[in-house]
């Protein structure tokens, strides 16, 4: 089915020039369509919510961190699947473990540690939603969906 998911070029990628129209590219190549674009940065206090179900672990300090350290691009993408291929394009969120198990992907190519890992994208069509949300409070997927 035609899915929508929300794709996130993080501050160590959009960093990078060249990474960043790298990763531009992948998603172009990938037969998603860009159907939201933007760029932008947050505040400490916008990366603690986006991640508030992380709050116990270990490495949230340093992801609240990182994620308000600079710019990011975020996406809307819609393709067939959208969800599951955008993250079979990332792979795993460890960065050693996608060097080893895909090097292929996308964080395996160009992430740096577990937290600067590049790219993030929904897991489930829930969090898909929220996340869209999040980012584009004024986009209505349902809309958007039943244009197609
Ligand atoms: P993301 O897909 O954005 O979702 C949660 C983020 O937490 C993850 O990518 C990483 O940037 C970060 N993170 C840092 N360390 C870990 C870890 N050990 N396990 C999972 N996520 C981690």
């Amino acid at each position: 089915v035609l899915q929508l998911t929300l794709a996130v070029i993080k501050p160590d990628a959009v960093a990078h020039p060249v990474m960043l129209e790298a990763l531009h590219k992948i998603i172009l190549g990938n037969n998603f369509v860009v159907v939201k674009r933007k760029d932008l940065a947050w505040r400490r206090q916008d990366s603690e919510r986006f991640y508030a179900e992380h709050s116990g672990r270990f490495f949230y300090q340093r992801l609240v961190e990182f994620m308000s350290s600079g710019p990011m691009r975020a996406y809307v993408l819609a393709r067939e699947d959208a969800i599951r291929h955008w993250r079979e394009l990332m792979g795993p969120t460890k960065v050693f473990r996608a060097r080893y198990t895909s090097p292929a992907t996308i964080r395996a190519r160009f992430g740096l540690t577990d937290t600067r890992n590049t790219t993030h994208g929904s897991d489930s069509v829930e969090s898909a939603q929220r996340e869209i949300r999040f980012f584009f409070p004024d986009f209505c997927a349902e809309e958007w969906l039943e244009k197609e």
